[in-house]
């Protein structure tokens, strides 16, 4: 069956929730340690981040996975940064649906004029690495046992992508 990339709707936010509750359990791909309300999703992206794009994968009416920008910092000399988010469902990953959330995600980003793309990434997470690196996001730096999840301290790697929006 095929899969489609869209703009995420209020009606996705329970398997969105779902997706992102597990990833905080089971993972570090999230340095959230409390799972989510879908009260708290819908405030996060139809309320405080919904200028920003945010994307659905979905099969039939199964949400596979979604990706999503939001504000890297709130001060406004960061207001054309965002910082991207993506999580697929357990079953689904490795199977290219980040690769196709990405791809749709940075032309949405250029769309919205953003000029530069973040993303943290944290310790111990290739798939994620190799996701970001594949898409053009490059290396600047690494921050040592920033976090602590699972009982362990976890470094913290800092990507760019800069979308290179020309100015008038
Ligand atoms: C990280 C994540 C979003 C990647 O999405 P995905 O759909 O599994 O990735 P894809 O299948 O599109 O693969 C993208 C790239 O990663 C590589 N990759 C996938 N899984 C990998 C793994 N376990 N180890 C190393 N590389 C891996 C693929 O080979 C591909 O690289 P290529 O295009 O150069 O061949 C997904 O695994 C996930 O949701 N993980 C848990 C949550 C998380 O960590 N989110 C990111 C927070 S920073």
């Amino acid at each position: 069956m095929t899969i489609t990339i869209r703009p995420m709707a209020s009606r996705d936010i329970f398997q969105v929730t779902d997706i992102f509750n597990d990833a905080i359990v089971h993972t570090t791909g999230s340095f959230d340690s409390e799972t989510k309300t879908t009260d708290q999703m819908t405030r996060r992206f139809f309320g405080t981040e919904a200028r920003y794009p945010h994307l659905v994968a979905e099969q039939g009416t199964k949400i596979l996975g979604w990706a999503s920008i939001g504000a890297y910092s709130e001060r406004c000399a960061y207001a054309d940064t965002g910082e991207v988010s993506v999580y697929i469902s357990p079953d689904w990953k490795g199977r290219g649906i980040g690769s196709q959330l990405f791809e749709q995600l940075i032309a949405a980003g250029r769309a919205h004029s953003l000029h530069s793309l973040i993303a943290r990434i944290g310790e111990g997470n290739p798939a994620s690495l190799a996701l970001h690196h594949r898409w053009g996001f490059e290396d600047m730096g690494f921050l040592p046992e920033i976090g602590f999840k699972f009982g362990r301290r976890l470094g913290v790697h800092i990507l760019q992508l800069r979308l290179m929006i020309p100015t008038a």
